[in-house]
């Protein structure tokens, strides 16, 4: 977004905010579809964790796209802002059988990673369609905590262990409706995502009855300029030719279904805050914001590395510093950036503040959560007020002494 936009929001709103551009979520979404347009049924379920609010799902389900869930409350969420059961997946990871009751009584497709629940629901509810939520042994992602494909990997059912799935479906006579795989976030190399669709058409060959192959999601988006990006048109060309061959092998139209996060809402987010300290020590510029990573905790998490931009001084010359929030313990944003000259009471914008950000953020330090804004048809529309002393005690019960 523009200078002159944040700016006016900066004054318009109280800080600190996050900013996110419609325009923005709406091209992402129309490049991936545009890369697969060959693809008849193309199914696009926004990863809900990444920004959960419901203007955004709203937005999702005003441009077709479903909903990709990992808990009941995010089924709930999607079904409150109007999504219908048959567009939202649920695919929790070492929920309770009850938990996953609960969401085929909802009328949303299940996704099973496990065998002792994929043997419990079969046996209860042979009827219900299931998909089955493999793990590909694919070592892939931008940081450990994200790559979830892999052999110690707690997710999906492994590979290897197809023989004893297809000995529950047999036994249970259960109906498999979709195969379904996800190796990790911040995938760069499309030879990754390649090799792994190989292990989900292997897979999806021993299942006569599916639906859809869904192939997850990990596309990785630039996070400044020159960033390498996954070329989802590539993606689109290499994946889409071999969907159309293996649909053909397999006999019956299939639906190729993604659920993307992080490509949808990731660079249309921005997080603005003021600074509230320039602080020179022996070694280094402190700039000290009105935030900490109980409003961002990617950085300290993944150590993602959020562009970082003074809108209050674009022009100035550029120093180095490094950006810290008020939590009190390390709370580093970005070490030895340029930014250009920080000044007490500036405001800094975060870049790729869309995905993972809000959505993972805390009342850590007894801190307010903050506002959300968004950006529509070139209107700010605050989206989430800044949360207030009452928020913080609303669910505290006092006792006596
Ligand atoms: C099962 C599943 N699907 C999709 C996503 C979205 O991934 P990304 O934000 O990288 O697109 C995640 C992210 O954690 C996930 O766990």
């Amino acid at each position: 977004m523009e200078n002159q936009q944040l700016q006016q929001i900066a004054e318009q709103f109280p800080l600190p905010a996050y900013v996110y551009d419609s325009e923005k979520i709406v091209a992402q979404y129309n490049r991936l579809r545009n890369a697969f347009s060959k693809i008849e049924h193309l199914r696009i379920n926004y990863a809900v964790k990444a920004l959960s609010h419901t203007a955004i799902i709203k937005l999702f389900k005003s441009l077709g796209a479903g909903l990709d869930t990992v808990s009941i409350q995010e089924v709930q969420l999607g079904l409150y802002a109007g999504m219908q059961p048959e567009q939202i997946i649920f695919t929790p990871n070492g929920v309770s059988l009850s938990e996953i009751e609960q969401a085929a009584a909802l009328g949303v497709q299940i996704n099973i990673d496990n065998l002792s629940i994929l043997e419990q629901f079969g046996a209860k509810h042979p009827q219900h369609p299931v998909c089955i939520r493999i793990n590909p042994h694919v070592m892939a992602g931008g940081n450990s905590n994200i790559s979830v494909g892999h052999i110690d990997s707690k997710f999906g059912i492994s590979i290897h262990q197809l023989p004893h799935v297809l000995r529950i479906v047999q036994n249970t006579g259960m109906h498999i409706n979709g195969v379904h795989m996800h190796t990790g976030s911040d995938i760069l190399d499309i030879e990754v995502f390649l090799y792994a669709a190989e292990i989900l058409f292997d897979t999806a060959k021993h299942f006569p009855n599916l639906d859809f192959l869904d192939f997850g999601s990990g596309f990785k988006v630039p996070y400044k300029k020159g960033d390498i990006e996954t070329d989802i048109e590539e993606l689109g060309r290499k994946l889409s030719k071999r969907f159309l061959q293996f649909q053909k092998e397999y006999g019956k139209p299939l639906t190729l279904a993604f659920e993307p996060g992080k490509f949808l809402v990731s660079e249309a987010g921005t997080f603005l805050t003021r600074v509230n300290v320039v602080k020179q020590t022996t070694s280094t510029v402190f700039a000290s914001v009105d935030s900490g990573f109980n409003h961002l905790i990617r950085p300290m998490l993944y150590g993602s590395q959020h562009h970082i931009r003074n809108i209050s001084n674009p022009k100035g010359k550029e120093r180095f510093y490094t950006v810290v929030g008020y939590i009190c313990e390390t709370d580093t944003f970005a070490t030895n950036r340029r930014i250009s000259e920080i000044h007490e009471g500036d405001v800094l914008a975060f870049h790729n503040a869309g995905a993972y950000c809000y959505s993972m953020s805390s009342n850590y330090n007894s801190r307010y959560k903050p506002a959300e804004i968004l950006m529509h048809n070139g209107q700010p529309h605050l989206i989430t007020k800044p949360e207030s002393f009452d928020d913080l005690i609303r669910n505290q019960i006092d006792i006596e002494f």
